[in-house]
Formats: structure tokens, sequence, C-alpha cells
């Protein structure tokens, strides 16, 4: 069946933390506002994803439950038809979310103030995980010119040979920034963590909904030394609609590496995952592909409809279409504002809730990110509302 994207479904009533109105008041201090905020989407999951957890439900006993051989083969086949990745069974480790694998690689492997790389704008969690770990973040800004990010290697380069410097969070492809990383822009950077001794942290959760094809490189998959010196954290969860599932993995193929994070794991007991979950995931890579490329498609008419209406109706915003992700990042310094101004203006009288720029640290001020993974006719209506917020006084 064609998946119907255009669908409006009511998630107010549902337990969606992006549509609760109280969870909005909380977050924006107003609860009836349009949400295009936190990146989950407005879409159902692929059909053969919704009837394999309705089989898995059937049989109605949810005893603790194992990984099978067709889970795992899933995964693998996947990262090997995609990605051109092959990887083994043993190298995947199950994780709830990629945040929370964040947390345990810094309770692994790092010690009470040393530092951790990221590159803001960048998605906002790192920065508080590396914080609530007792670490340091090392900022490695990236530069803006004329609507296109790049890295500053040079200082990344520096801050990688301070001794301290003991991690690197990949942001792979970019949130909010929409950038798909060049082979040779990830060949340097894992060239100076070698270097260095400095761990990556691939995060990868966005490579699937790259709209070039094959655009997206697997950093471990570079270089057979970077496969040894870097955890790739990615999951079903952007690319299928199913973060509330709390399913993802870790593919770590250096065994001591995986013993070290696997030590954290086993400290707290946590590995154990709902066997609904695992049939949604084993569903969604293995027959879940053509939705995915109908997704595609889709995202990219949401884009052009964003392009055609920032162009024709706010002049002084700028907007470089995302190479991935279902994220637009868009300049609003054109309009003088503050970030704090410009947020409050888009929520208190467009009565649209998205992530401030501001939410991403240094160079966000002035930016704002819209979650474009919703039903045409939803971003019309949000992209009206900020329009008039902006441009009428
Ligand atoms: C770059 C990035 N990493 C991780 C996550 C969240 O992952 P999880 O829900 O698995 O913790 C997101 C969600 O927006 C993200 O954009």
């Amino acid at each position: 069946m064609k998946p119907d994207f255009d669908k409006i479904i009511d998630r107010k009533k549902s337990k969606s933390i992006k549509w609760d109105p109280e969870v909005l008041g909380e977050i924006f201090g107003e609860e009836d506002l349009l949400p295009l905020w936190v990146a989950d989407m407005d879409f159902q999951a692929p059909e053969e994803v919704i009837e394999a957890m309705k089989e898995e439900v059937s049989h109605g006993v949810f005893g603790y439950s194992k990984r099978g051989y067709q889970y795992y083969q899933s995964i693998i086949q996947w990262y090997e038809k995609r990605f051109n990745w092959k990887i083994k069974r043993e190298w995947l480790v199950y994780t709830s979310g990629v945040v929370a694998a964040v947390n345990y690689v810094l309770q692994a492997f790092l010690e009470k103030e040393q530092g951790v790389i990221i590159q803001e704008p960048v998605y906002y969690p790192f920065k508080k995980a590396i914080k609530k770990n007792g670490c340091r973040v090392v900022n490695n800004p990236l530069k803006y010119h004329e609507g296109s990010y790049e890295i500053d290697f040079e200082d990344f380069e520096k801050k990688a040979r301070e001794p301290s410097t003991k991690l690197f969070i990949l942001c792979s492809p970019h949130n909010p920034v929409g950038r798909v990383w060049k082979k040779e822009e990830l060949h340097r950077l894992g060239e100076i963590c070698l270097a260095n001794g400095v761990l990556i942290f691939a995060d990868e959760i966005h490579h699937d909904l790259v709209y070039q094809n094959g655009a997206h490189q697997i950093f471990a998959n570079l270089d057979p030394r970077f496969e040894d010196h870097v955890i790739t954290a990615t999951a079903p969860s952007k690319t299928f609609n199913l973060a509330g599932l709390m399913s993802a993995h870790l593919i770590i193929k250096n065994s001591s590496l995986k013993r070290r994070y696997k030590h954290v794991l086993e400290k707290n007991h946590i590995g154990h995952q709902s066997p609904v979950s695992m049939a949604a995931v084993q569903a969604a890579y293995g027959q879940g592909e053509p939705w995915l490329e109908a997704l595609l498609a889709y995202l990219q008419g949401n884009i052009r409809l964003i392009e055609t209406m920032v162009a024709e109706k706010l002049p002084k915003a700028k907007f470089t279409p995302p190479r991935a992700t279902y994220l637009a990042w868009i300049d609003l310094r054109g309009y003088g504002l503050s970030g704090k101004a410009l947020e409050e203006k888009i929520t208190k009288k467009g009565k649209v809730a998205l992530d401030g720029g501001t939410w991403f640290g240094s160079g966000g001020e002035g930016f704002v990110r819209i979650n474009f993974a919703c039903p045409r006719k939803t971003l019309e209506e949000a992209l009206e509302r900020i329009i008039k917020a902006i441009e009428e006084e």
C-alpha cells in the first residue's frame, strides 16, 4: 500500500511529547501551539512495521525477550545494501537511545574534566551529557559563510592536540545545519583524531535521510584504522519514525572498546529490549525500504515548499536546503531581532513551536530549526504563521 504522507493524524491525544499541550506549556509557556519542534515525524510508520507489532502483541505473553538471528540479519543487510558496509553481529550493541549511549560512553571512557569536542551549532543533548558527566565541552565551531557550513580544521586540530581532549562527537549528517560531510572532510577529522588519541563517537542517526543517493559516507567504513577507533551510533527511529519504541544500536568493531562500553551497561543491568520493538526494528529494516524512498520524495517536496515560501515572503531570511535530515535551519538574522525576541515572536504571535537557534549553542542566535516531517498542509500553515509573526509589526 502506498503511504499517505498527506494524511493528518491527530496526535494531541496520543502520548506525543511534540503535541501534548502540557509539555508545550512547560517548554514554550504556551499550550495552543502548532508544533514543528522535536525531531519525530507526524507520519505513520510503514504498514509492515505496524503489522509486525500487531502480530507480536497478539501473542499476548511479553516475557524477557531475546534478539534473534533475523533481527540481527535485518540490520546487517541494511548496512551492506544501503552503505556498502559489512558489519558483524558481534559488533552490534543494543541501546535504548543514542543520547543514552553518549552518556554511557562518557562514563566508560572519560574522567572528570576531560574534554569532548563538539561542533556547534549542534544537537544540544551532547553538551548536556558532557556537562552532566563532569566533563568539559570543547567547542570547534562550524564556520558559516554564504549559507554554507564548513569545518574549521586548524581549530579542530589545535583542540584535539590538547592532552585533556579525549573524545570527539561527530554529528553526521549534521543536525541542525543539514550538512552531509564529504569523504575528504571525514578523512581529515579521522586522521587528526587518530594522531592525537581522540576517540570518536559517530552519531549517524540521520544517515538514512539523505537526499542524494549514496552521498552519506559511514565514517567507520572510510578506513580500517577508523573502524577500529570509532563507536558508531544509529537507529531506525528517525528513519521510520519509531523514536518512542526506544530502540537504537551501537556498532563497535574494536573488541576492547566494546568490552569497556559494555562494562558500564553491566554495572547498571542495562540491555534488555522490548519484544514489540524487536519486531518493529526487524520489519522496518527488512521491509521498510520502499516506504523510506517514498518518504524521501515527499520530504523533498516539503523542502521545495519552504524554499518557495521563504523566497517569496521572507525576503530577509536565508535558507539553504538541507542535504539530509527533515530539519530546516533558517537564518533570520536579517530581521535584526535577538534570538530570544525572535523565538518569542514565533511562539507568542505565530503560535508555532520550533527549536530556537539559541538551543544549539554558539552560532545559533537568530536562526530557527523547523521540523518539516509533517503533512504539507501543516507545514504550509506553520510557515504562514511564522511569516506573519516576523513580517508584520
Ligand atoms: C543527532 C541526533 N542524535 C540523537 C538523537 C536522539 O536519539 P535517541 O532518541 O536515540 O536518543 C537525535 C534526535 O533528534 C539527533 O538529532
